[in-house]
């Protein structure tokens, strides 16, 4: 875990979310449609004060975050709140209809686990919603470069190298949408392959 990222948005987690903007709907559900079944718990890795799964309608919606100010701000908006590693998720097998990550990808040490956690997770039809930047892009390259100054030990994925590594995974991924800020999806379409999977029903 980029243990500095943690610290960092535990102590500024009030301001974070006072001065971030809502997250926008629509750029999530385009995500979200492409799961094969009524998307009713959602798990927000990474996901702050919320602000991603506060933008969507789902009856179960928890964040999953190590920093416990941010799970602080969550529990303030009405979420379920997990505190954890996002490549070590305290969740059973099989049990969301879909994940998020949203602005939080690049600020995790261990990308490949997040990816694979994910999977875990996810029951056959559920998707994993990944919301990045584009570190190709003239903005991306800026974003780069100030995250490194404000200190952030951060690692940007391009669209096409996330959409392989959420394949990798046995997720059916695709590009939802390019640009600065992009959309990543990728779709369960079978069982996780564990043997120790899990309905929780
Ligand atoms: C830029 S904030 C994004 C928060 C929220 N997703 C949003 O859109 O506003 C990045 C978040 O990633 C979280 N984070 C950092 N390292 C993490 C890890 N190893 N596992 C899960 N989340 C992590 C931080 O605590 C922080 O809440």
């Amino acid at each position: 875990m980029a243990v500095g990222d943690v610290s960092t948005f535990d102590r500024f987690a009030r301001v974070y979310d006072l001065l971030m903007p809502a997250a926008r709907r629509s750029k999530l559900q385009a995500g979200l449609a492409l799961a094969e079944r009524p998307v009713e718990r959602v798990v927000d890795v990474g996901g702050g004060p919320g602000r991603a799964v506060r933008a969507i309608d789902a009856d179960c919606r928890v964040v999953a975050d190590p920093a416990r100010g941010m799970l602080a701000q969550a529990q303030t908006h009405g979420l379920g709140a997990v505190q954890g590693d996002g490549s070590r998720l305290p969740i059973r097998n099989s049990v969301v209809d879909a994940v998020i990550v949203s602005d939080a990808l690049h600020h995790i040490a261990d990308q490949r686990g997040v990816l694979e956690e994910a999977r875990r997770v996810l029951r056959p039809g559920g998707v994993l919603v990944v919301r990045e930047f584009d570190p190709t892009t003239l903005r991306g390259r800026a974003l780069v470069a100030a995250e490194r100054v404000w200190g952030f030990d951060s690692t940007f994925y391009s669209p096409d190298a996330l959409r392989a590594d959420v394949d990798a995974v046995g997720l059916d991924g695709q590009v939802v949408e390019h640009g600065f800020g992009y959309t990543v999806a990728g779709v369960a379409r079978t069982e996780n392959g564990n043997p120790k999977a899990e309905e929780s029903e």
